[in-house]
């Protein structure tokens, strides 16, 4: 007897489609047969953008692309309202776009705060609201944030990046009570998951190889994680064998967590 997570007729808006974990979820989320509006900061032509399309058409469903940057508020909003109209509706919301911005606590600039909060935390407060009028007329939606394992433990020279991804969570707490029962909203928050942002940290190491031999060995799964383990887990906290959780951040890092810094 099979399980089947079965998004058929569920339109689904993503942002962050063209590279690593946006474009994992983008395939998960396409191979359980949802239809997939996906944005990002390349232009159309980008190789990330076709790997993006390659990616849901390969299991049969439509997308759409838009190249645009989260932080712009009127643009973000004409694409949530532009693919509702597309799509006829929207059902599911995944907020993935992000980016690390590591600096030290005094070493970092006013700039660069304002850049790391409005990327990494307003941002995904501003999709939801503007997608919130097409969720109320949806059946059973979704709102999905994707957080950071850094949201509960961090490393030196983190701060803005760690300070927002920790805000992630409250978020999807305010959003699950006060748009509950209707609306569910889960986070996820990934660990180490191998992604071209993963590749930028290994190569600023002088010997990248070795760095990441040694991540991977302070996981107990024995591996970082793979952006299709992210976008497996955003179809089932989408379908209805997810019905209870809600408000809820779901840690995903391969047991690092588990071990202590000593062990
Ligand atoms: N890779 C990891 O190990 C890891 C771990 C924890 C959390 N995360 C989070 O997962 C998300 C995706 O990370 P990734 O590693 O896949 O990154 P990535 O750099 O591989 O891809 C980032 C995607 O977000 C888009 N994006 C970035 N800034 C944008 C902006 N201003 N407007 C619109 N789109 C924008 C890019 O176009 C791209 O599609 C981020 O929120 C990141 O913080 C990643």
């Amino acid at each position: 007897m099979t399980l089947p997570i079965d998004l058929h007729g569920r339109r689904v808006l993503i942002t962050g489609v063209s590279s690593g974990i946006g474009l994992g979820i983008a395939g998960s989320m396409a191979q359980a047969g949802g239809t997939i509006a996906g944005c990002g900061l390349e232009a159309a032509t980008a190789p990330g953008v076709q790997a993006f399309f390659a990616a849901v058409q390969q299991h049969g469903q439509a997308a759409t692309y838009t190249a645009l940057d989260v932080r712009d508020d009127a643009a973000l909003a004409a694409w949530v309202d532009e693919a509702a109209a597309h799509m006829g509706g929207i059902d599911l919301v995944i907020s993935n776009a992000g980016r690390s911005v590591f600096k030290g606590a005094a070493a970092c600039t006013v700039d660069e705060w304002h850049d790391a909060i409005s990327l990494n935390l307003a941002a995904h407060w501003k999709l939801c609201k503007a997608a919130y009028p097409y969720l109320q007329q949806a059946q059973e939606p979704v709102i999905i944030i994707i957080a950071s394992n850094h949201a509960y433990n961090t490393i030196p020279g983190c701060f803005p990046y760690n300070t927002a991804k920790a805000a992630l969570p409250g978020l999807v707490q305010s959003l699950a009570i006060e748009w509950g029962p209707q609306v569910r909203a889960v986070g996820i928050a990934p660990g180490f998951i191998d992604t071209p942002g993963g590749d930028a940290w290994f190569n600023s190491f002088p010997d990248p190889a070795a760095e990441r031999a040694r991540t991977e060995a302070m996981h107990p799964a024995g591996r970082i994680g793979t952006p299709a383990e992210i976008g497996a887990l955003c179809a089932f906290l989408c379908s209805p064998y997810s019905r209870f959780i809600t408000g809820s951040t779901v840690l995903v890092d391969g047991g690092r967590s588990a071990l202590m810094q000593d062990g």
